[in-house]
C-alpha cells in the first residue's frame, strides 16, 4: 500500500470511529479498521512479501497508522462509556433533596400507659401479669367467687350472655382469672391480671360497657390484712404520689371475707382533703380457696381488684371515660 492510500485508511478510520454514537458501533468501526480482514492488518501482514527495499517505509507508515487509529479507538471508548455511564447515571436517579414521605409515629393508649404502670409496680412487688379469657364460664366469674345462684350480681339486667349458652357470658369482673390460676398453681401465688370486663350499665360519662379493671391476688401462709394493707399503701403512693393516704373501709364482696373498700387522699383545689374510692378488696374468702383446690386451713390471701379506666381519668385530668374509646386522634395523641 502506497502512503497516499494508507493515509486514506487512517483517515476513514478516523472518521468512522468519531462517529461511532454508541460501543456497539465503535465496535464495529474497531473490527472493520483493525480486524484480521482489515485493510491496515492486511498491509501489516504483507509487508515480508515487500521488495527489501520498501519493507521498512511501508511497515513504518503502517504501523504509524495502527498506533494512530488504536489511540483513537481508546479515546472514543472512553468517551462513549462515560456518556453511557452519565445517561444510566440520570435515568436512575434519586433526588435525595425532595422531602420523605411522612411516617406517622404511633404511641401508646394512654389505658395500656397506665396499665404497663401498674404492672410494673406490681411486679416490682414480686407479682406477676397472669391472663384469662373475656368469654367465661358462669361457674368462674360467680359460682366459684362464692356468688350463689339468684344473687344479684348474677341478674341479665347487669350481665352480657352469650346467646344460646346460658352457661356462657362476657366477664363482668377479672377475679375470675384468680380462680383460673389457683386451679393450676400451688401457693404461694402473687398474680395480677389486667384486662377488658363487661357489664350492661348505662352508657354516661363514668360508665362504659367495655372497661378495664386490675385484678391483684396474693396466697400464701400467714397473710392477713395489714399485708393487704401495705401493699395498697405501696401500689397507690407509686402511682399516684407519695404522698396519699389510704383508708380502709368496711365493704361487702361476695369473694372476700372482711372485704374492703380502699379508698385514696387527694387535696382538691381548695385544699381540702378528701376521699376516692379507687379499689375493692379484701381477704379470700375460704370457701374460694376450696372451691379452687387450695388448702385453706394452711392458707390465706388477700384480693384486690380496681377500676384501670377511672384509675387513668385521674391520672391524666379526663373528666370523660368515653373519650379514652372513641379513638380520635385528637384525643390519643395528647398522650403520645
Ligand atoms: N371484682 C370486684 C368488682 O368488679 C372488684 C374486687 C373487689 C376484686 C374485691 C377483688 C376484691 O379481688 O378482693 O367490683
Amino acid at each position: 500500500m502506497t502512503d497516499p492510500q494508507l493515509d486514506a485508511v487512517q483517515a476513514q478510520a478516523l472518521d468512522d470511529i468519531s462517529a461511532a454514537r454508541t460501543l456497539a458501533e465503535l465496535e464495529a468501526a474497531r473490527v472493520a479498521h483493525t480486524g484480521r480482514r482489515s485493510p491496515l492488518a492486511t498491509t501489516l501482514a504483507g509487508i515480508g512479501a515487500l521488495p527489501p527495499e520498501r519493507r521498512g517505509a511501508v511497515g513504518k507508515a503502517a504501523n504509524a497508522v495502527r498506533r494512530a487509529v488504536e489511540a483513537a479507538l481508546a479515546a472514543r471508548t472512553e468517551e462513549l462509556e462515560a456518556e453511557e455511564l452519565g445517561a444510566a447515571l440520570e435515568r436512575d436517579t434519586t433526588d435525595v433533596t425532595l422531602p420523605g414521605d411522612p411516617h406517622p409515629l404511633g404511641a401508646l393508649h394512654p389505658i395500656t400507659q397506665v396499665r404497663q404502670e401498674m404492672e410494673d409496680i406490681l411486679m416490682g412487688l414480686g407479682y406477676r401479669v397472669a391472663d384469662g379469657p373475656e368469654v367465661e364460664t358462669d361457674w368462674h366469674v360467680f359460682t366459684a367467687l362464692n356468688t350463689p345462684e339468684g344473687h344479684p350480681a348474677r341478674s341479665p339486667s347487669d350481665t352480657f350472655f352469650i346467646d344460646g349458652r346460658p352457661d356462657r357470658l362476657l366477664r363482668t369482673q377479672t377475679s375470675p382469672v384468680q380462680v383460673r390460676e389457683m386451679q393450676r398453681s400451688e401457693p404461694p401465688i402473687y398474680l395480677v391480671a389486667p384486662g377488658p370486663v363487661y357489664r350492661r350499665d348505662d352508657i354516661d360519662a363514668t360508665h362504659s360497657p367495655m372497661f378495664h379493671q386490675m385484678e391483684g391476688l396474693a396466697v400464701d401462709e400467714g397473710l392477713t390484712l395489714a399485708h393487704l394493707k401495705g401493699t395498697m399503701l405501696r401500689f397507690f403512693r407509686e402511682l399516684l404520689g407519695g404522698e396519699r393516704e389510704i383508708l380502709l373501709q368496711p365493704h361487702f364482696f361476695p369473694f372476700t371475707e372482711p372485704s374492703v373498700d380502699v379508698q385514696v387522699s387527694y387535696v382538691d383545689k381548695s385544699g381540702r382533703t378528701g376521699w376516692l374510692e379507687l379499689a375493692g378488696a379484701g381477704m379470700v374468702d375460704p370457701n374460694v380457696l376450696r372451691y379452687c383446690g387450695i388448702d385453706a386451713e394452711r392458707y390465706t390471701g388477700f384480693a384486690f381488684g380496681c377500676g384501670l379506666d377511672r384509675i387513668a381519668m385521674i391520672r391524666f385530668g379526663v373528666p370523660d371515660l368515653r373519650l379514652f374509646f372513641e379513638n380520635d386522634l385528637r384525643f390519643l395523641e395528647q398522650f403520645a
